[in-house]
């Protein structure tokens, strides 16, 4: 069988570089979207002084039509995408009698709608083929809420409901779905947490520290392996004990 081929949306980020890494040093052909030439250019030139081929392709996830073109450029590159993650994601903290409509809309749109935007271009080649590996990265956010957080917990928990029915409808084309809700992890989405309100949120961590991007990564390989086939419909809260709901 030839080397699958996956898309890691928002690949260049702190929890997303160390999901790509994991997929390719598994023989995965990966590819991810950028929105910033200059960041993306020191990211590749970082992935390839670790010896990690992977494409990038310009386009904003919260685009539908932007979308489109980009699984058709990653498809002509590599071939058919057969394992999607969900994972490209932006915070615009603020209390919800503050938040302006922008702030709620920029969050819904790359956290969620973004899900619609990537996933319909692929979900089709896959139920054709009878395979596929779908992953959303939500979070803890999205299970317990959070205070200055209406918009980004309302996208992270609209997540999981896509999840869960992506996973129903496709389940007899060999397609799993599923879902991972990191906890706090010490990416610079998180580093950029004011410090004082970050060490009471750390205080809460029953394992005491932030997490590792790659507990997350981890993770994500959880489902895509054939051993998990029977998985779909699960979220993987991983979260060092900061949530333990169910
Ligand atoms: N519970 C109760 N009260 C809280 C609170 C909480 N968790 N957090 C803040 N407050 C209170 C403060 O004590 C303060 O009270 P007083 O006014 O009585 O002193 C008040 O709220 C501050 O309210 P403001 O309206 O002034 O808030 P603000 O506009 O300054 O916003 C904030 C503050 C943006 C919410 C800031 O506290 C913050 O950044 N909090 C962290 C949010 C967070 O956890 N974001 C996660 C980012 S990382 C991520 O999202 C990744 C992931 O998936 C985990």
């Amino acid at each position: 069988m030839s080397a699958r081929v996956a898309l890691v949306t928002g690949g260049t980020g702190g929890i997303g570089t160390a999901i790509v890494e994991r997929l390719a040093k598994m023989g995965i052909k990966v590819a991810t979207n950028y929105r910033n030439e200059e960041k993306t250019k020191a990211w590749r030139k970082k992935m390839a002084d670790k010896g990690i081929e992977v494409l990038t392709v310009k386009g904003d996830v919260s685009d539908p039509e932007a979308c489109k073109a980009m699984v058709k450029a990653i498809e002509d590159k590599l071939g058919p995408i057969d394992i999607l993650v969900n994972n490209a994601g932006i915070t615009r903290d603020t209390t919800f009698h503050k938040m302006t409509y922008e702030q709620w809309t920029d969050v819904v749109n790359t956290n969620l709608n973004a899900c619609f935007n990537v996933t319909r271009p692929i979900i089709e080649g896959m139920r054709a083929r009878k395979w596929g590996r779908i992953v959303q990265i939500s979070s803890i956010n999205g299970q317990k809420g959070q205070y200055g957080q209406a918009n980004y917990a309302a996208a992270k928990a609209g997540m999981h409901g896509f999840t869960i029915s992506l996973a129903q409808e496709n389940a007899k084309f060999g397609i799993t779905v599923n879902t991972v809700s990191p906890g706090y992890i010490g990416t610079d989405m998180v580093m950029a947490v004011p410090e004082e309100v970050r060490a009471k949120i750390v205080a809460q961590i029953p394992l005491g520290r932030l997490g590792e991007p790659d507990e997350i990564a981890y993770a994500v390989t959880f489902f895509l392996d054939d051993k998990a086939a029977w998985v779909t419909g699960a979220n993987l809260a991983i979260n060092g004990g900061h949530y333990m709901g169910w």
